[in-house]
Order: structure tokens, then sequence, then C-alpha cells
């Protein structure tokens, strides 16, 4: 954590500044420490690096903490891909538009959004998540000196209403109330800022909401995360070779539509198995996972008052959204 991050931080409980005491430092991160609440003087530690939020989390939380902190640490590598696929989730953003802006990440896994964001030329990105995923974020990101890594619950996020921008990749869908996540992220957002959210579709995604969800929800994200490691990594041996010999093939030629499933898995067929493999446990994995249909996803944005808004089908099986708060609102 830099000093720096004390200008976005705030307590989770009263939204007061924060003051830090220092115990250890690595040039400009301050690795061990505790943060207090000027306000109501409650008390959060900075463990190795990160300033920490997340203390009193239980149930069903927990084990989606768990689940995504087993991953990202696991698939901790960051990788060329992540940039296109990035500005296909945010679209119509694009690079540019971070430049100079304060920008607020809910949900960064293992930072990999993180670290473009800050490259796209972000003021500073402020990037929460509630797992351990955080320590994959704070490594891959470290050294840069606009990043700031926290653990927290985006429904309580534990920062001022000074951002420019947020946005929520694959992760508003994995909360028990979405649009309670989502309007917290746009409760940080200054007038005039904005915000991209991308989560999973009802629409085209039928065949996983009534066999892949039963089996999630009973079974899969029950199992030990290392015994479903080695299951996603069965069940990607097939689904690699069909998108290797059959999905990459075929992209761009009429038969592409006899293929079931043909826009998201001729996407992701140019991914190296590892990638795939990631997906499949991805997909096992969370205990919580919401498919949205467009209206649903749609009101989130019209009741949170947003103007200039965007959604789109994206790859025919999840939703991408932007929208604006109104200059001068809040
Ligand atoms: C599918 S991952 C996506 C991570 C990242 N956005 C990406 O695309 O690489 C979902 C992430 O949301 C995080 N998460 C789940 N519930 C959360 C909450 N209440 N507050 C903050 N992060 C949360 C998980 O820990 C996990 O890292
Ligand atoms: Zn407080």
């Amino acid at each position: 954590m830099k000093e720096s991050a004390l200008g976005f931080l705030a307590c989770p409980e009263c939204r007061s500044d924060l003051m830090v005491d220092v115990q250890a430092r690595d040039g400009t991160e301050i690795m061990e420490g505790t943060l207090t609440c000027a306000g109501c003087s409650r008390q959060f530690p900075v463990v190795r690096g990160v300033p920490r939020f997340a203390g009193q989390v239980s149930g069903v939380e927990a084990r989606t903490a768990e689940a995504f902190g087993y991953e990202w640490t696991r698939y901790a590598e960051l990788a060329d891909r992540y940039r296109q696929q990035f500005l296909d989730w945010i679209r119509p953003v694009k690079p540019e538009f971070f430049a100079g802006k304060a920008v607020l990440e809910g949900g960064c896994g293992k930072g990999r959004h993180t670290a473009l964001a800050a490259e796209f030329g972000a003021r500073a990105v402020v990037s929460i998540d509630l797992s351990d995923a955080v320590d994959a974020a704070f490594a891959n990101t470290r050294g840069r000196d606009n990043v700031h890594v926290v653990q927290g619950d985006l429904n309580h996020p534990p920062v001022k209403r000074a951002f420019d921008y947020a946005f929520s990749i694959g992760v508003l869908h994995h909360i028990p109330e979405p649009e309670r996540g989502f309007r917290a992220l746009v409760d940080r957002l200054k007038p005039g800022g904005a915000i991209s959210a991308w989560v999973y579709g009802r629409e085209g995604n039928g065949w996983i909401v009534h066999l892949v969800t039963p089996m999630r929800e009973r079974v899969t994200s029950y199992l030990p995360h290392s015994v479903l490691d080695v299951l996603s990594g069965a069940i990607t041996v097939p689904l690699f070779l069909a998108t290797k010999l059959l999905y990459r093939p075929l992209r761009g030629t009429a038969l592409r539509r006899i293929l079931p499933y043909e826009p998201y898995l001729s996407y992701i067929s140019d991914f190296p198995f590892r990638e795939q493999r990631s997906i499949v446990f991805d997909h096992l994995v969370a205990p919580i996972a919401f498919y949205l249909r467009r209206e649903e996803f749609g009101g989130w944005f019209q009741r949170a008052g947003l103007g200039d808004v965007v959604i789109e089908h994206h790859n025919a099986n999840s939703w991408r959204g932007f929208g604006r708060v109104p200059a001068g609102v809040q």
C-alpha cells in the first residue's frame, strides 16, 4: 500500500478518513501497518502490502472468497490476450478513456485488468477484491505507482466518492445481491463519472442454467478445490480438442452455424489449454452465479439514474453495459 492510497480509502463503516501507522516498508510500499478510522476509531491491518477490510466475512461470501482465492493464486499469471478480452468486455470504452482518470475496480481477481487500466494511463486505479486473490493482484501490479490493491467487499467499498470511472468484470453475478453491488460502485463515482459492468446472460445460456448450475450448486462448488482443479483438467481435454479441431477451423465459414455455443467457443478457441482449464474451473467453483436477462441488467442502469447507457450482448451469452452519472447529480 502506498501513502497516496489514503486519498481514496475510507472507513467501510462510517466513510471517514483513515490514518496509517507504518510497521514495515519496502520502498514506496507500506508492507505492514495499521489503518485507524478518524471517525469511529475502527482499525484495519495492512498485511503483505495490502490493506485488509474483509475481516468479518462469513457464509456464502466466505465460500466465494475461498473459491476465487484458490483460482487466482493457482492461475496467477498475466497474458497478452487479456488486453483484447478486457476491451471486449468494456466496449465502448477504449484505452484512451482511462487517461488521467481515477478508476475503481470491483472484484479484481489476480489484477489482470488492474494492470491494463494502469497501463492505459489512469491517474490511479483502486482495485478491490474480497479474496486472497489480492495477493496475486498485488504481486502482478507491484512497482506501478498508480495502483492500489485493497481486500474488501464491494458492497461496502472502503473508498471515498472520488472516482471518474468504475468497472467490474465477471463479479456482480457472483454476489448475493448483484444490483446492490452495482449501486455501491455507482455511489463511489463523482458526478459525470462512468461505469462498465460485464455479467453472465440468461439468454443463450439455457443449457448452463439447466445442466451445469444444479451440479455446481449441489456438487462442484463443495468439492475440495484441488479435486475440482483435476476434474476441470479432465473436462478441458474434450473442450480443448473441439475448440482447436472444429471451432477454430470453422470460424468465419458458414458451417460454423452448425456448432453449439459457437460465438463463445470460437472466441476461446485461440486460448491455450491452461486458460481454458481455468475457465472451466471458474464455471464450476462459484457458490453463486446469476444468469441475468437483458431487462434485469438494463434495469440496474435505469434505476441508478445513469445516462448514455449502452447495453450489448457479448458472444451471445453475456451482457456488457456502460452508463454515466449525470453531471451535477449526487
Ligand atoms: C470470476 S472472478 C473475476 C476477477 C476479475 N474481474 C477478472 O476478470 O479477472 C470474480 C472475482 O470477484 C471477487 N468477489 C466476489 N465477491 C466479492 C465481493 N463481495 N467483493 C469484492 N470482490 C468479490 C472474487 O474474489 C473474484 O476474484
Ligand atoms: Zn469509521
